[in-house]
């Protein structure tokens, strides 16, 4: 059951449209400010970071996807080489079958063929919540990674008319977690965003990095929607549900959080400009998939090498020699997100 809904998300996410329609991730409206006299070269500009403890070369992830049925066993492979070839982290997909069934776990073993880059393993709020905090810590034992995300999904389930509809308070089960793994554990959404109000809790739970995986990408009620058969011209509210990723990340920074910036991230100017507004690394999904069905493993290594040449001649065009300098160069925000900026300052203190 688990496994054939795993492989009907690949199949619709390779081939249909499942991204936001009319919301967008707000980059749009962040523009960084050229400086004609950076006095850099291209072979000047520095990417590294250190992400869960292990140096990256540069601060992208390949965030979670897959897992649990074979043909995700040769995916992950293949990421996780594209992922170790380039000095980036890569995130596994939800690990809720390796619950249910330790034997489950060879879709999910790619340290060998990764054996220097982060590895983050992934488990739903939900599962976590029932089950005890030492098996759900296990995970990454299990699987030799380096930490655990766990997700945060309600306006997926909220969508499918069997998903979940009671979602308990998450302190308990992310303190419980945090105290196994600590310094380990990462929070992310699936496409709807982290509020300031909820990285506040994340924080007080004692997690110390988080995903926004923001609105403007992959769209998951959308892709329910499709599973269960939608037509394009069916698409409601709830597909369009969630704080756009742009806005996420002003949210979300200078909570002494580590912060991803992912949801609709799709080439290295998204990523410069996510890295300005005040995140630490940037992931992706969607394009990575779809790269992998074009291109396999070298498909992967392409496309992302490509986006790490356009991350660094961003940051030389507007005169930054590391991300520490990136995060300083103060963009332009304009339109909707800097109407977002103003009024969430006064609402909930949003930073700048
Ligand atoms: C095919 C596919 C499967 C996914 N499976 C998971 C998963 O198992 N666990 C999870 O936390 N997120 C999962 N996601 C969500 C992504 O990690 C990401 O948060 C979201 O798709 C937004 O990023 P994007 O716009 O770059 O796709 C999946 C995404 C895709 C495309």
């Amino acid at each position: 059951m688990i496994g054939s809904r795993k492989l009907d998300h690949l199949k619709i996410c390779r081939e249909m449209d499942v991204e936001y329609r009319d919301k967008t991730t707000l980059l749009e409206d962040v523009q960084l400010v050229h400086q004609a006299l950076a006095g850099l070269s291209f072979d000047d500009i520095r990417t590294e970071t250190i992400f869960m403890g292990r140096k990256l070369k540069a601060p992208i992830l390949i965030t979670a996807m897959s897992g649990g049925v074979s043909e995700a066993g040769s995916l992950n492979l293949d990421l996780a080489r594209a992922a170790q070839a380039l000095g980036i982290g890569f995130c596994l997909g939800s690990q809720r079958p390796m619950l249910e069934d330790a034997a489950a776990s060879s879709s999910y073993q790619v340290r060998a063929a990764a054996p220097d880059i982060p590895i983050v393993g992934n488990i739903g709020i939900q599962q976590a919540a029932q089950s005890d905090p030492d098996k759900v810590a296990r995970l990454v034992s299990a699987v030799e990674a380096d930490g655990l995300a766990v997700h945060l999904n309600p306006a997926q389930e909220l969508s499918q008319p069997e998903g979940d509809r009671v979602f308990p308070e998450p302190a308990a089960v992310l303190k419980a977690l945090s105290r196994r793994l600590p310094g380990r554990l990462l929070v992310k959404e699936t496409g709807c965003g982290i509020s300031r109000e909820a990285a506040l809790k994340i924080r007080a739970a004692g997690v110390r990095v988080v995903d926004v995986a923001g609105a403007g990408g992959t769209s998951w009620p959308w892709v329910e929607k499709l599973r269960k058969g939608a037509k394009p011209q069916k698409r409601a509210w709830l597909d369009e549900w969630g704080i756009s990723t742009g806005a996420s990340v002003l949210e979300t920074r200078g909570l002494g959080l580590q912060v991803v910036a992912s949801g609709g991230v799709r080439n290295g100017l998204d990523a410069a400009k996510c890295l300005a507004l005040g995140a630490d690394l940037v992931g992706m999904a969607l394009p990575v998939l779809r790269s992998h069905a074009a291109g396999g493993c070298e498909g992967v290594v392409a496309f992302l090498s490509g986006v790490i040449t356009e991350l660094k001649t961003a940051m030389l065009l507007c005169g930054a020699r590391d991300l520490k300098t990136l995060a300083g160069t103060e963009p332009v925000i304009t339109g909707k997100l800097s109407e977002w900026k103003n009024l969430r300052r006064k609402k909930s203190r949003i930073r700048r």
